[in-house]
This record gives C-alpha cells, structure tokens and sequence, in this order.
C-alpha cells in the first residue's frame, strides 16, 4: 500500500470500534492496539495496526516518539458564539441568588441575548474564535455551535451566519470542524407572543435555515422557564418535515417531558438530564436517542449531576460534551468535560472516552469521525503521555499534546 503520512512511534492506539453509538457495557469496549502505526491517504486512515505488521510505502513518516493516540474528540453541546458576559451572575449566585431566579427576573440568557445582539457579525466570530480554538487545543477536532441568543428571526440568523463563517475559517486555515445548530432558546416574555413566534419560526426561520443549510438540526429548551413540550413539538415536527435533525435541552431543572417527546419523535440526543428520573432513564435505554450529558453545569451552578453511571447500566448511549456557554458553563476544556465525567457522573475512563468520540459523533448526526478505523477522517490526537488515560485523569494541565484534523497537524 502506498499513504501519504505514516504515524509510528504509537504507544497505545485506542479507539471504539464501529460507526453505531455504543449502548450499555458496549461503552467499555475500546480497541486498544500497543507499539501501533496510522497510515494516512487523502485526510483519511488508510491503515491501523501494530507498527511491525506495516508493509507499504509512506511519502512522509513522523514519530511522535512513544505517546498514546486517540481519536480527535467530538465535542456535540456548546454555545460558543455570544456577546457580553455573565460575571454579575456568577456574584449573585455566589450569594445565593439561583440561575433560575435570575432568569426569571429578566437576567441570566436573556442579559446574553441583549449583548448579543447589540454585536456586529464580526464582532460575533472575533469573539467566537478564541474559544473554539480552546475547544481545539484541549481536543476537540468537531464541535457543535449553536444559535440561541436571538430574539428574533433576524438574530438568529445572524449567529448562524456567525457560525458559518467560523466553520469556514476552520475549513480554510486547518481548524476543527463545525456544526451548527439552530437553538430555539427563550419564548417572548410576553405570554401573548409565543404563539406568534413559533409560528414564525416555523413559517420562516426553519425553512429558511434549511434552505441555505445553515444547520444540520434544530434544538429547543424545554423547561418551566422556556418551551413546553406541545410548543417545542410544533418546532421539531416542522424542523424534521425540512429534513433537519432534532435535540433538546431537557430536564436540567425539572423533568417536564422533554425526554418524552425526544424520545417519541426520534431525536439525535437529548441533552442535560439533571433532574431525568428513573422513568426518563428507562425510556433512553429502550431508544436510539443519545443521552448527552454536560458535568461543567453541575459544576458551575451547583445542581445535580445527570445520573450517568444509573443511564448507562440501564443500556442508554451516553455523549458528553462542555454546553460551553457563559451562564451555565464556561468550561473551555472538552478533555476536562470527560475527565468531570467520570468524577461526577460515576463513567469508568473508556465509557467517557466512547462518549466523547464515537457517541458524541452520532449525537451530531456523524458517522465518519470519533474513530479511528479505516475510511473514517484522520482527525486523531497525540498525547502527552504514553498512556491514554492521561487524557482524562489529568486536571488544570493539557494532556494533548497535538491536535490532527484530516490527517494535518494543526497550527503546524
Ligand atoms: O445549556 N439552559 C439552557 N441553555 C444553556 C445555558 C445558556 C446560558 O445560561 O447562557 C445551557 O445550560
Ligand atoms: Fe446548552
């Protein structure tokens, strides 16, 4: 065989095996491969195996001198386009004051959406930028974007160009890939409104974002301070009759059935799951939809962790990923999402592993990323470690030492 890019010097080569998202004790199967080598042709693995089994030609050969390999990290969940800060919030709850009754005395997403949209589009992807490539460094070569804090048709539209221009960015200068998600966030305060709003949503934004494919899915919050589940349904069926997929923000503060109808209409995932019950853990485990999980908002705001270990016993397909975001979450770290992972939703190493590679990517609708198997993108790591459980273990410090996207080395 002749490749482009031959990787050798591979402590541990580790990856999950098979494009399906891992379900149960399926999530503690990784494929580990010692002394291993990457062949690499047209940014995709072309070959994997123990280095002395390797018989064909390279043009170019690179040692990464005996460090462990994994998968690049999908990151599925995160708000990384947003104006303003959310500082003045982290006071008031450091003095008691709930995210909740900052939300609803006026504050919390909605002083972001303000911010927001008193930005210039460029100020948006300036801004945006730097935590992406954080993201990037800390291992994420996919990450998810989502709109949200518009308040209008018209802002919405502008954080998804926003986001399209950093996606472009990314595909110009070697970044990690984006994917973007339209995020129906808040209802109007004004109970009047609502109606009115989904119906534009589905008249225009949805149609529109299809169009010009803008988003490869469409996600609602459904909780007692945002969406109902008969509002966040009317905006699902419709994203779904323009062939977009579907995830929701559900039970972070009170279960009101977002669990339910994402599991009812097919959902790519349904996200959060603090206060998911025995009942909502049950129905994930008997379906297809991923159960993605987002520790730095139990860290940041002090609420439960979702029940990871109770979803994955069960048989459920766990993701995790940051929900970078400045109110809930400002983890810039996808390593350090499943390192929290496992210290406070009770995943082993390998299960936060496949739920940041594998399971994450079917979160996002993607099949040829989160391993590293032959056909699937080279978008790999090279630790700094021999042991790839430094990924996750290791805290405060950046177990990554390079980050590959399509067989390239970033920042190279
Ligand atoms: O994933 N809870 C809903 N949305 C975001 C938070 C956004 C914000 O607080 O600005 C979340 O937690
Ligand atoms: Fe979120």
């Amino acid at each position: 065989m002749k490749t482009d890019l031959l990787v050798t010097g591979v402590s541990q080569l580790v990856t999950a095996e098979g494009a399906e998202a891992k379900c149960g004790r399926a999530m503690s199967a990784l494929k580990i491969v010692s002394d291993a080598a990457m062949a690499i042709t047209d940014g995709r693995v072309a070959w994997v195996g123990e280095a002395s089994q390797w018989s064909g030609e390279a043009a170019t050969t690179i040692n990464v001198g005996a460090a462990a390999v994994v998968p690049g990290l999908i990151d599925p969940h995160t708000h990384a386009v947003w104006a303003g800060d959310r500082l003045a919030d982290f006071e008031a709850r450091a003095a008691g004051a709930t995210y909740e009754q900052i939300l609803a005395a006026g504050g919390g997403i909605r002083s972001t959406v303000k911010a927001t949209a008193a930005a210039t589009s460029e100020e948006l992807v300036a801004l945006a930028k730097p935590r992406i490539a954080a993201l990037m460094r800390s291992g994420a070569t996919t990450i998810e974007v989502k709109s949200g804090y518009g308040s209008s048709m018209a802002a919405e539209m502008a954080m998804l160009e926003a986001i399209e221009v950093l996606a472009e960015d990314a595909r110009m200068h070697g970044g990690a890939r984006i994917v973007a998600t339209l995020l129906i966030h808040l209802p109007p305060t004004d109970a009047a409104a609502r109606c009115g709003y989904v119906e534009q949503v589905c008249r225009e934004l949805i149609p529109e974002v299809a169009r010009r494919e803008l988003a490869s899915a469409v996600d609602v919050f459904v909780e007692r301070e945002a969406w109902r589940v008969d509002e966040a349904e009317e905006i699902c069926a419709c994203a779904q009759r323009h062939g977009l997929g579907i995830k929701l923000h559900s039970d972070q503060f009170h279960s009101v059935g977002g669990v339910e109808l994402g599991v009812r209409l097919g959902a790519l995932s349904v996200d959060h799951l603090e206060a998911a019950g025995e009942a909502q853990i049950s129905m994930l485990a008997g379906s297809k939809t991923i159960a993605t999980i987002v520790p730095g908002v139990s860290l940041h705001l002090g609420i439960p962790a979702a029940a990871g270990r109770k979803l994955i016993d069960a048989g459920a397909a766990v993701a995790v990923g940051t929900d970078l975001n400045p109110g809930s979450s400002p983890l810039y770290s996808s390593a350090a999402a499943l390192g929290l992972a496992v210290r406070m939703n009770g995943l082993t190493a390998q299960e936060a592993l496949v739920a940041g590679t594998v399971n994450a990517a079917c979160a996002v609708g993607l099949s040829d990323r989160g391993r590293l198997e032959v056909g699937c993108v080279a978008d790999f790591l090279v630790l700094d470690s021999g042991d790839w459980r430094d990924l996750i273990y290791r805290m405060g410090t950046n177990p990554v030492r390079e980050v590959w996207v399509g067989g390239k080395k970033v920042g190279a």
